[in-house]
């Protein structure tokens, strides 16, 4: 899978914990930073990964910040993304399999690492169900249109 990630200052260490992961579980993936530690504005690191997943360039994308909350806000706003903010592995299944989210967003002051990565393989696998959930993603499309 082709993976684009990124994250604030709030969100580095988690980041790069998930990228370890992606690097054993041999996914491609680009890091769109930060690449230091100093204080940056969580829109501008979410909209190239989000610009990124709606123009097909990447499969999925995955935010870190302090909360997940920030990054998950400015995702949604690129149509065509459906970003879910996920701190349990039951809802990173819920939400591939019923709303087909295509970005990742999780806070790094929420939960651990291992938590996350339990997060992470559990969304990468996780297949959309289609049938009526087809339908509802097909409203949220028109809603972008509005
Ligand atoms: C940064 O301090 C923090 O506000 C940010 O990482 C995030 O939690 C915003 O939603």
């Amino acid at each position: 899978m082709n993976i684009a990630i990124s994250s604030d200052h709030g969100g580095n260490n988690l980041r790069k914990e998930i990228i370890s992961l992606l690097n054993e579980l041999g996914h491609n993936y680009q890091d769109f930073g930060p690449q230091t530690s100093d204080s940056v504005d969580y829109p501008d690191y979410a909209n190239p990964v989000s610009e990124g997943v709606a123009a097909g360039n990447f499969d999925r994308g995955i935010l870190v910040c302090g909360t997940g909350i920030g990054m998950s806000i400015a995702a949604n706003k690129v149509n065509g993304i459906r970003c879910a903010l996920v701190h349990d592995v039951f809802s990173a299944k819920a939400t591939r399999g019923h709303n087909d989210s295509n970005i990742l967003a999780m806070g790094e002051r929420v939960i651990g690492g291992g938590l996350a990565r339990e997060i992470v393989k559990t969304w990468l696998a996780g297949e959309f169900e289609g049938g009526r959930h087809e339908r509802r993603i097909e409203k949220l499309s028109e809603l972008e249109n509005k």
